[in-house]
Parts: structure tokens; sequence; C-alpha cells
């Protein structure tokens, strides 16, 4: 007779119930365990270990394993995770996008939703049901590897576009053929890690974290209910994180009120002994792991036998254990996988991976992901004259420096085939070249430089090609393995002999147009201070060459606008806009009396919010309500502070303006930030039209973390701030007061 569990009129919970209540503690610990299905000797692991779930798994290989999972005593199916970071990169013929940072320069919920919603469908076609994203870490340093991956350097921001990509994966219901457990990662402060070094110790106080670190993920767990937490690999004053208990089960389970489950990274629960030596051994590794809150466990295989042996010695409450396994199996039952949802068709994942509604998405994306940053004039091209377009620079035409991490190329992708990445994706080379087919200018393609090949240079030839051209469009920036995981840099200037290209190329006279194509800033200055105009095109996904012709011949109205600030030297890192004040540092009419190091600005090169139209537009009538105070305890019950701003297209072009607001609380308890966004618009304003835009905060985000580490409204002096970037000439402010 069959169980209750698999009887799906029962509810959830009941069916949790029931089927714990059948569980060895082999079983149980087996579901609390992730190996990767890539590497052949854990595959025979399934019935020996129970083993609950696999990750990077493609292929057939999943239906094969699936259906190894249903014969097991109590069948139950496993659940496979998958690194689709900026879609579902590593099965052929999936759709690229953009990668986080490159997403979130277009400031759009929408945009990061519908990424998602995407990624879900074609990861979810291939009989997976999880990603690890999206990423949520604070991208402050450019040193750091993996800057790339987050939505920039302020966390209001990161927790907004992060809570879109979550409802665009998660959708309303998990039972269904297009939609996947989010994971947001890496909790927490992973980005703040010293000097930019990729998982080593951050040095980050219990009120930054409540402050800056932990906010995103609230939003995350509380407002968009994401299923899954996966824990940094790195110790924050001293303590790892995958030994916190604190931070795993305290915050987000008992006050977040989470009933989502927590995933190590890669092999943390092995690093407690043999990197961070917290644990005397493997065994008290995993005695460490269950106990502070990590429910499943990726690639620390030792941990099976461990944690069954401290069970049975009386050394580890099985309580820990139950909790665990029946996170992990609430999900289960709610992704259907015990019931209509154990297999997917795959008969139906070539009509359903890359198809063009796909594309159109991935194409918008990489279309309002660019920004421009500088045009001395010189944008969009005209093509009246037919003119001669010098491009040089090795990223104009390389998919691998274009698509950047998580995709084609990068460690993890085994399974996919290249030339699936290679025959979708459209380079600049390729981009304008379809506009040379089309009549509209004649091209010369000089490869030049190239970041990552020292002994390359091809400098006199692009030089010579410059000469007898009329505009040079120079790409320069970094390539894959220049950055990602284990890929910190300690040096952010141009690699290879790129600035020599630059340099060549700019002394024929000629216009030069830099596209600057990277994974994250690096310190560009002499491109900012020389090139007649500069597009920043953070790995713009498989359609960015596509995108960046259609933006230098103005068929697109470039909108974008960083979310992370570029330093003018490496010196100045970490360099952000949410900075403090109290720097004694002497000021200069050299530096517009700005603060200053004594041989620099201290202001970013690049600043956060900053990025160019081929429209204009102008803000004035700047007026605040000041906002009520709630009658309870209750911030969010607060009523909001209403903004409202007048912002004129004052060009003869339609165009876009991300509009934002930050606020400051003037006097308050504890230092903080001189400006903390706190809202944004986009606004699409006809040539010549004016609209009052009105922007609503709520009373909860005027609060800050006191002394005590109490999150509380201090009454008095606020102001408020609206404009077109972080910058001081871009903002209107005014006061208010909280009384
Ligand atoms: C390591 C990375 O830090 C994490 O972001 C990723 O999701 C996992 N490995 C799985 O590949």
């Amino acid at each position: 007779m069959s169980q209750p569990y698999t009887n799906p009129s029962l509810s959830t919970a009941e069916r949790v119930e029931n089927l714990l209540s059948l569980m060895t503690v082999e079983e149980k610990v087996g579901q609390m365990l992730q190996l990767p299905a890539n590497m052949p000797e854990n595959l025979g692991k399934l019935e020996d270990w129970n083993v609950g779930s696999y990750l990077h798994c493609t292929g057939n290989m999943v239906a094969e394993l699936q259906a190894r999972a249903e014969k097991t005593r109590l069948g139950i199916p496993l659940i496979f995770g998958i690194d689709a970071i900026h879609g579902h990169c590593f099965e052929n013929n999936g759709t690229v996008f953009p990668t986080q940072l490159a997403l979130s320069s277009a400031w759009s919920k929408q945009l990061s939703q519908s990424m998602a919603h995407v990624t879900a469908v074609e990861t979810r076609a291939c009989g997976l049901h999880w990603t690890f994203s999206p990423v949520l870490c604070v991208g402050r340093d450019s040193r750091w590897g993996r800057v790339n991956e987050t939505f920039g350097e302020d966390p209001w921001l990161i927790g907004e576009l992060a809570a879109a990509a979550v409802y665009g994966y998660q959708g309303d219901t998990l039972a269904s053929t297009d939609t996947i457990l989010a994971c947001a990662k890496h909790y927490v402060a992973y980005g703040e890690a010293t000097g930019g070094r990729d998982a080593y110790e951050a040095e980050v106080s219990p009120r930054k974290l409540l402050s800056l670190f932990l906010p995103p993920f609230e939003k995350a767990v509380k407002e968009a209910k994401v299923a899954t937490l996966m824990v940094g690999y790195q110790a924050i004053d001293g303590v790892p994180c995958s030994a916190n208990s604190w931070l795993l089960r305290e915050v987000p389970k008992n006050q977040w009120g989470m009933d989502g489950f927590i995933v190590t990274d890669w092999d943390n629960i092995g690093s407690l002994h043999d990197k961070q030596r917290v644990a005397v051994d493997l065994r008290h590794a995993a005695k460490i792991a269950v106990e502070s809150g990590n429910d499943m466990i990726m690639t620390t295989p030792s941990f099976y036998q461990h944690a069954i042996d401290l069970v049975a010695d009386g050394e580890l409450d099985i309580a820990f254990i139950n909790d665990a396994v029946s996170r992990i199996l609430k999900y289960k039952f709610e992704l259907g996988l015990f019931d209509e949802h154990r297999y997917t068709d795959l008969s139906k994942k070539d009509q359903i991976l890359g198809n063009p509604a796909h594309w159109h998405e991935a194409l918008e994306a990489s279309r309002q992901s660019l920004t421009l940053l500088k045009n001395e004039g010189v944008l969009p091209l005209s093509s009246d004259n037919k003119p001669k377009i010098l491009l040089c620079g090795a990223n104009a035409d390389d998919v691998v420096a274009q698509l950047g991490d998580w995709s084609f190329g990068s460690m993890q992708a085994g399974a996919a085939d290249d030339s699936y990445h290679q025959k979708d994706a459209i380079t600049l080379r390729q981009g304008l070249q379809a506009e040379a087919d089309a009549g509209r200018c004649e091209l010369n393609y000089v490869r030049g430089a190239a970041p990552a090949e020292p002994d390359f240079e091809e400098i006199l030839a692009a030089a010579d090609a410059a000469s007898n051209s009329d505009i040079v469009i120079a790409c320069v920036g970094d390539t894959l393995s220049q950055h990602g995981e284990f890929h910190d840099r300690a040096d952010l200037d141009l690699s290879g002999h790129q600035q020599a290209m630059l340099e060549a190329v700019k002394a024929t006279g000629k216009p030069l147009i830099v596209v600057f194509m990277a994974s994250k800033p690096l310190t560009i200055g002499w491109v900012k201070q020389h090139a007649d105009a500069v597009v920043c095109a953070f790995n713009p996904g498989a359609k960015g060459g596509q995108a960046l012709s259609e933006l230098l011949f103005g068929e697109l109205n470039p909108s974008g606008k960083l979310t992370i600030s570029f330093p003018e030297h490496v010196g100045q890192s970490p360099v952000y806009y949410n900075k403090y004040e109290g720097w004694h540092a002497r000021l200069s009419e050299r530096t517009n009396n700005q603060e200053r190091y004594i041989d620099m600005p201290a202001l970013p090169l690049f600043s956060f919010g900053e990025g160019k139209s081929y429209s204009e537009f102008s803000y004035s009538d700047l007026s605040v309500a000041n906002p009520q105070l709630p009658a309870s305890d209750d911030l969010a019950k607060g009523e909001a502070l209403k903004v409202s701003v007048n912002i004129s297209n004052v060009s003869q072009r339609t165009g876009l303006e991300i509009a934002q607001l930050y606020i400051h609380d003037s006097a308050a308890s504890v230092t903080v930030p001189v400006l903390q966004l706190r809202g944004f618009e986009r606004v699409e304003l006809a040539a010549g039209e004016t609209r009052r835009v009105e922007f609503s905060v709520p009373y909860s985000d005027l609060a800050l973390i006191n002394a005590k580490l109490e999150k509380v409204v201090e009454p008095g002096e606020f102001k408020v701030f609206v404009g077109a970037s972080s910058k001081a000439n871009d903002l209107l402010s005014a006061n208010f007061r909280v009384e």
C-alpha cells in the first residue's frame, strides 16, 4: 500500500512529516548531501549514500539519475542544482544574457525578472530545478575577481534587482515547467574580503553587517521568499560563515522566518578543517556544519559517514538533521518532484532553449546594459558619408571575452559544446560588419592588441590602418582568464599592449571611440581623458555586438547608468559613492576642493549612477512631503516620504532617463554614509517633454542601525537628493524633518 507522503492531496507539511518518520538516519543524511555529477566517481554513490542532490548535471544523465533515485527504497527524487547565472549557459543552445553587473546597468527590475524567467524556463526544460543565482554580494573593490557577478556596489539596489530575479526564477508556483528554485548567495559579505582577495577573511563589524550586507538578503527572504541561500566561503572576523549559527540559524530562520534551506558553497565543510582550521578533523567539521545550520552540504563527501557516526555516538542531535531534511523535502514536494514533475519531457528541450522569444529578451537586455560614459559629439555615427571605420582590439571579435564568466569557456562549462555559443553570438566586429554590408560604413578590422596575450601586438598595423580611416573604434578590456573565482588582480590597468595600441591610433589624430568590454571597472584614466567617446559594455551577452553597433549608429539611444564606481587608480580601492565623511584630506583647487589623497583625487574616475544619453535631461522643482511616524513600533507601517521633481527632455530625441533618489541623515547617533540610494525611476520622455515624477520612500528606508545594533529612525533633520547620478553636480536637494 502506498504511503501517505505519495498522496498529492495531502499538505506539504503532512507529506514531509510522514516521509521523515519513515527515513533511516542514513537516508536523512544522504538528503543533505550534494555531489558534482561531472565527476564520475560520485555517480555510484547515489544508491550507496542515498544522495539527495547533484550539481552540474547536464544532458541525458539527468533522466538516468532521476530514474535510479525513483528505484531507491523510498523513491525520494533528486534535486538538481546548476550555475545558470546569466542564462542557462552551460547547456548547448541556452540563451546567454549579459552578466549581472552588465544587467544591473539597466536599473530595471522588469529586465532582471525576465532574464530570470527565461533562465528558469530553459533550466527546467533540461530537468533541472535550482539555479545558484542571484548573487547579492556587494561589489566595492575591483581587484576582486568576481565583481562581474554582482549587481554593483549599492546594497539597496542589489536588494531590488535580486528580489525581482527571485520572482522571475520562482514565479507563483514551483510545481510548474517554467519555474525553478533561486539561491541568494554568497551569504554574506563575501565580496568584502580584505584587499579584494577571493574567499579571504572579511573584516566586517556586526553593525556594518546589519547596515549594508544583510539587508539585500533580508529583502530576498522576506519579500521575494527565496527558497535557498548559499553560504560564503570566507570567515567574518575569524568565524567562517559556515560555522556561524547566528548567521545561518538565528538571522534568516528565526528572525526573518525563512522556511527554505541553506546550502554550503563548494566544500565549505572540508575547509573548516583543512583551510580555516576551526575543526580539528573532518568529523568535527561535520558536527559544526549541522549545528550551525547548513542544511545541504555541497561536495564534502566525508560529511556522509561522519554525520551518521556522530548521531550514532550521541554527539549530534538528530533534531538538527530532521530540521535540515524537512526543509529540503518541503521544496522537493513543492517542485512537484514526487508527483507529475519528477521527470521532464526532454524531447521539448530543443524548441525551448534559445528560442526566438528568449533571444529577443536577451538582445533587449544587451541594449539596456550599455552605458555611454563620454561623448564629445562624435556619436552617434552618421552613415551619410559612409565613414571608413578602423575597428581594433581583440575584444571586438572574441566571444569568450564578450560573454564573461559562467558561460562558454569558464571552468565549470564542461558539458557545453563551444560551437553552439559561437553560433549564437554576435561580436562587435560582426555587428559592425552587418552595418557595412548594409552600406552604412566601410569596415577594416585589425586585431592590434589582446588583454591576455602579452606577446601579441600589431600596433604599427593598427596605426597605419587608423591613418587611412575616418574614425577609429577601439575595443579594450579584459578576458575570461583575468577574472572570476581564483582570479583577483592587483593591477587594474589595461593589460597586454592595449594601452600602447590606444595611444598609437590616437596619435593619428583621428576621432577615437573606445568600447570598454570588460568584466568590471579598470583604471582607464587615459581613456577618459583622450577618447572622444567611451561606451561601457560589461560582458554584454551573446547579442552584445549587435546592441553596440545599434548604439554606435544611433539606432539605439543609450540609457544605462553605472552601478559601480571606476577607480582612478588601484590605490583608491575600495572606492564607492556611499562613503563616510571625516577623512583628514587636504582640499585643493586641483580637485575642485573635493577630498583627495595627496597625490590624486579621492573621487572615482566614473561615479555610481553616471551614464549619458543622446537625449539631454534637466531636473527642476524638487519638493518633499514629510513622512509620518508609524503609530506602532513597526517601521514598515510608517507612511512613505513623498518626493517629486520635474524632469525635462531638453533635446530633439526621445530618450530614457534613470532618475535617482538618495537620502542623508544629517544628524545621527552613529556615522552614516554621505548618500544612500533609496529610489529610482526609469522615465521615458519624448523630445521637449516635461513630466512630474514621484518617488515614494517607505519610512523604514530612513532607518539606521544604532550602536546597540537596533534598527531605528532617529528624529531630526534629513536631506533628500534627486538627480541624474551620485555626483554632487547632478543632484538637487531638499531638507525634511522627522519629528
Ligand atoms: C563555487 C562558487 O563560489 C559558487 O558561486 C557556485 O555556485 C558553486 N561553486 C557551484 O558551482
